[in-house]
């Protein structure tokens, strides 16, 4: 069973229109209202490869039947911790040439909500009837979740023997560092894997640097991530290529080249990739290999309307 995680659910109303006129009313030609945020993405991709999830989140219970019907459909068990923030729902805009997203905050947790995930989350990994092939961390999280919960989460996890691949960023990542510090990922043990985006890399870790990350620049940093932390690390780039360290080589994987008039929706590229990879490495152990599949995962996502779908 593989497990995804994310603490920043979302209604997400996807709204086609050939073009967007400002400031008029503008009828869409077709839209679609789906359970989103980068973890429900992440569990359709990793549903529709044939393979068993569940889905630890938070949901109100205004929310939480919605939910639970929604993921039912794509084959998803859910885990809903309580809460009384309401979901956030976040839009995006299609037209012909463009796509808007519009992403609203989410709402404030309280902090019993911590303490139940924590406990959701104990039992599971002391349940030895479900064995976990892979833990996945999505996306931000909602106020009022500690800064350092991911990597808390992500290390009990690694602790158990579970692989953990994290699509985090900014202090959920830096925190993840901070602990690791101390006691780093041995080449024996679970790995444990980030997956930022090129974007996410560089606001995280180079924030006062202008011009993009050179490529020499990129491949300094993950070698040192994985000599100081034991940290393997993948970053996608969108259309170019896919540069990642794997404690041994470093690898540049071009993306598939795609015609600009295929492509349709390239939001949850990044959580169909997730998907991707951590199939592929849990059941092959070949890390290229898995940034293959990430890669592939991808490129069907760019061409597939709903985002984090690659049918
Ligand atoms: N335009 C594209 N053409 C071909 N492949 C693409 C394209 N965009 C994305 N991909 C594939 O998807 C992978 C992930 O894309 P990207 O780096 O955009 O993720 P992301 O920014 O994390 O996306 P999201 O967070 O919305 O899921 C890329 O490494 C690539 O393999
Ligand atoms: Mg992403």
């Amino acid at each position: 069973m593989f497990v995804t995680l994310c603490l920043n659910p979302t209604i997400q109303k996807t709204l086609f229109f050939w073009k967007i006129h400002r400031g008029e009313v503008n009828r869409s030609e077709k839209n679609f209202t789906d359970a989103s945020g980068k973890g429900i993405n992440v569990s359709r991709v990793l549903s529709q490869l044939g393979r068993q999830v569940l889905h630890i989140t938070q949901l109100s219970k205004e929310d939480k039947l919605w939910f639970e019907a929604e993921l039912k459909k794509h084959k998803i068990e859910l885990a809903a911790v309580d809460t009384n923030a309401r979901t956030r729902t976040c839009t995006t805009l299609i037209e012909e040439n463009c796509i808007t997203e519009l992403v609203e905050k989410g709402n404030k947790v309280e902090p019993c909500t911590e303490t139940e995930l924590l406990k959701v989350f104990d039992s599971l990994l002391a349940d030895n009837s479900k064995k976990i092939e892979t833990l996945i961390i999505s996306g931000s999280k909602a106020p009022g979740f500690r800064d350092s919960l991911f990597a808390e989460l992500a290390l009990k996890a690694h602790e158990h023997n579970v692989p953990v691949v994290l699509d985090i960023r900014g202090a959920d990542l830096q925190k993840l560092l901070e602990i690791l510090q101390n006691k780093p990922v041995k080449s024996d043990e679970a790995p444990v894997i980030i997956k930022p985006n090129i974007q996410e890399l560089q606001e995280t870790f180079f924030a006062e640097q202008k011009e993009p990350l050179s490529e020499n620049q990129i491949k300094t940093f993950l070698v040192g991530l994985y000599e100081q932390y034991g940290i393997t690390a993948v970053i996608t780039r969108g259309s170019k290529s896919t540069l990642a360290f794997d404690g041994k080589s470093f690898l540049s994987i071009e993306s598939e080249n795609i015609p600009s008039e295929k492509i349709i929706n390239t939001i949850g590229c990044g959580d169909s990739f997730a998907a991707g990879f951590a199939v592929s490495l849990a059941e092959s152990g070949d890390f290229e290999a898995a940034v293959r599949q990430g890669i592939k995962c991808g490129a069907l996502n760019a061409m597939t309307l709903q985002p984090g779908s690659i049918k």
